[in-house]
C-alpha cells in the first residue's frame, strides 16, 4: 500500500507520513521549497520503518508540475493507494490591501491544486477501481470569522464543495472524505500573536490547539478498511467550540 501527501516534508503533513509510514506504508513527500526536510524526513523513514519513500518536488498550483509528478509516481510504484491533498497557504492580510493576485494565489494553491490532483489521479484511481482520496480542509471552510483570511476561508469551502462532486463522480470505488481541523500547533501559527493565542484558545472547550498528531491519526484512520463505509463525509476535528 502507497500513499501521496501533498505539503509533507513538515507541519501537519509530515505528522501524516510518519502515521502511514509506521503502519507499513510506500510513501511520497511532496514539498515545495523545504528540500532539506523532505530529504531528512526520507532517510528517516526508510531506516526507522522500512517503507519506501519517494521525494518529489512539485508546486501544486502548476498544472505541469502536477503531471510529472503523477508520471513519476506512477512510474516508480505503479499505482496509487491514498492521496491525502494537506498543501496549502494562508496569507493573513489586512481585508482592504488584499489584492485579487493575493486572492487567485490562494486558491490556485489550496482549491484548484486539490481539484487537479483529486482528479488525475482520480480517474487512475477509478480505472484501477479502488482508491482513497483525504482532503485537508478547515473549520474555516465551514464558518468564517476572520476577513483577512476571506481568500483561505473560501478555498476551504471550495475543498467541501469538490468533497462532493468527486465521492459521487468516483463511486462507489473511491472513498472521498474531508477533514476540517481547527487551530493545529504548526508553522502555519508561528506568526501570530500571544493576545490572539490566548482569545483562540478560551474558545475551544478543551482549551488548547491541537498537536499535528493528534489530526494525522484521523488522516491514517479513513485511510484504512476500518473507515470502509465512511464516504462523502466533512469531518470537524476542532476540540469543542464553546458557543
Ligand atoms: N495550522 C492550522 O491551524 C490549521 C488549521 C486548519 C487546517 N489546516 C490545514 O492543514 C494543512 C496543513 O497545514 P500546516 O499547518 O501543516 O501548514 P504549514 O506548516 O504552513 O505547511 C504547509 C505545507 O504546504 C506546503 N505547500 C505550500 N504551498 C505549496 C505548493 N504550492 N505546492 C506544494 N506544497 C505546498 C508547504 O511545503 P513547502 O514548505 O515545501 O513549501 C508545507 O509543507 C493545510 O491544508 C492547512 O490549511 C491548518
Amino acid at each position: 500500500m502507497n500513499v501521496l501527501v501533498t505539503g509533507s516534508s513538515r507541519g501537519l503533513g509530515k505528522s501524516i507520513i510518519l502515521e502511514y509510514a509506521k503502519n507499513g506504508y510506500d510513501i511520497v513527500i511532496n514539498h515545495n521549497n523545504s528540500h532539506e526536510e523532505a530529504l531528512k524526513l526520507k532517510d528517516y523513514v526508510e531506516s526507522t520503518y522500512k517503507v519506501r519513500a519517494l521525494v518529489i518536488r512539485c508546486d501544486i498550483s502548476k498544472e505541469n508540475e502536477i503531471d510529472d509528478m503523477i508520471e513519476e509516481i506512477y512510474k516508480k510504484f505503479g499505482h496509487l493507494d491514498i492521496l491525502v491533498n494537506n498543501a496549502s497557504i494562508a496569507l493573513d492580510q489586512d481585508f482592504e490591501l488584499k489584492t485579487k493576485k493575493d486572492f487567485m494565489k490562494t486558491l490556485e494553491i489550496n482549491l484548484v491544486g486539490t481539484y487537479l490532483l483529486s482528479k488525475k489521479i482520480g480517474i487512475k484511481m477509478l480505472e484501477a477501481k479502488k482508491g482513497n482520496i483525504i482532503n485537508i480542509s478547515s473549520t474555516n471552510g465551514i464558518e468564517t470569522t476572520y476577513p483577512e483570511s476571506i481568500d483561505y476561508d473560501a478555498s476551504k469551502a471550495g475543498i467541501i464543495s469538490l468533497t462532493h462532486n468527486f465521492a459521487n463522480y468516483f463511486a462507489p470505488y473511491i472513498r472521498v472524505n474531508t477533514i476540517c481541523p481547527g487551530w493545529i500547533n504548526t508553522d502555519m501559527n508561528k506568526n501570530l500573536d500571544e493576545d490572539f493565542i490566548n482569545k483562540e484558545t478560551s474558545k475551544i472547550l478543551l482549551n488548547r490547539f491541537a498537536e499535528p498528531q493528534e489530526i494525522a491519526n484521523l488522516a491514517y484512520f479513513l485511510g484504512t478498511d476500518k473507515a470502509s463505509y465512511i464516504n462523502d463525509s466533512i469531518i470537524r476535528i476542532d476540540g469543542g467550540i464553546k458557543r
